[in-house]
């Protein structure tokens, strides 16, 4: 089974209306929706915005459905001038950019605990999602996503996420989901097309754009689903 998490309504609806026998349960305040699509066995889930929200999503999905993989698709702000508007990223790894404990001594991001700066993405799965991607004519690109529990929109905050992480796209989950999966051992991926430049104009092209990229990655997970998981 592919558990598919999005933050917002918008970025799930295409895949919702193709759901066929669709089963419904909602536990800790997230409704899960179960059945399939094209055939392939699938849970869907609209987790909300920010990085507790996605966790808390993750792991009641992994406890309840115990899926093969976890595929976070959605929107993001483009960290770097290459990426353009409904462009997409296939996440190479993900990390938390608003995780600081450099006051003790350690990096930027890093995540005590599980003790590391990057979450792995299953590249296996990110290699089906860009060949959906291209199928769909899309812009397919691969690149790091930072998570964090703000909304980008400010060049400074821009260019130091870019330069410390080497991130291509910043967003507010898939580092969650990503830290939730490797601790449950499910592969995860993150798909994120681009819906503004993360800087001054970022809420106004957001405005203009989080729909039709939404629609963007939603597409290309459909295909995934019809033509490789
Ligand atoms: N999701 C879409 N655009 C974003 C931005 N600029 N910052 C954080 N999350 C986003």
């Amino acid at each position: 089974m592919t558990g598919i998490l999005a933050a917002m309504q918008i970025e799930m609806a295409l895949l919702a209306e193709r759901l066929e026998n669709a089963e419904r349960r909602t536990v800790s305040g997230v409704e899960f929706l179960s059945g399939a699509i094209a055939g392939k066995p699938v849970v869907l889930a609209v987790c909300g915005i920010g990085k507790v929200n996605a966790a808390v999503c993750a792991q009641t999905m992994a406890l309840l459905y115990h899926p093969d993989v976890m595929i976070n698709t959605g929107v993001g702000g483009a960290l770097n001038r290459t990426l353009h508007v409904l462009d997409v990223v296939v996440g190479t790894y993900a990390v938390q950019h608003d995780v600081d404990t450099s006051a003790l001594g350690d990096e930027k991001g890093f995540v005590s605990t599980v003790n590391r700066l990057r979450f792995p993405l299953s590249e296996r799965v990110s290699d089906d999602l860009e060949r959906a991607l291209v199928d769909t004519g899309a812009r397919a690109v691969r690149g790091a996503i930072a998570s964090g529990d703000q909304f980008v929109s400010e060049p400074d905050a821009k260019a130091a996420i870019a330069e410390r992480f080497g991130a291509s796209v910043c967003e507010m989950e898939g580092g969650a989901i990503a830290h939730v999966c490797l601790l449950n051992e499910i592969p995860c991926c993150i798909l994120r097309a681009i819906s503004d430049g993360a800087d001054d104009g970022a809420a106004l092209t957001y405005a203009e754009f989080a729909e039709r990229a939404a629609h963007v990655s939603a597409k290309a997970m459909i295909r995934y689903l019809e033509a490789y998981a």
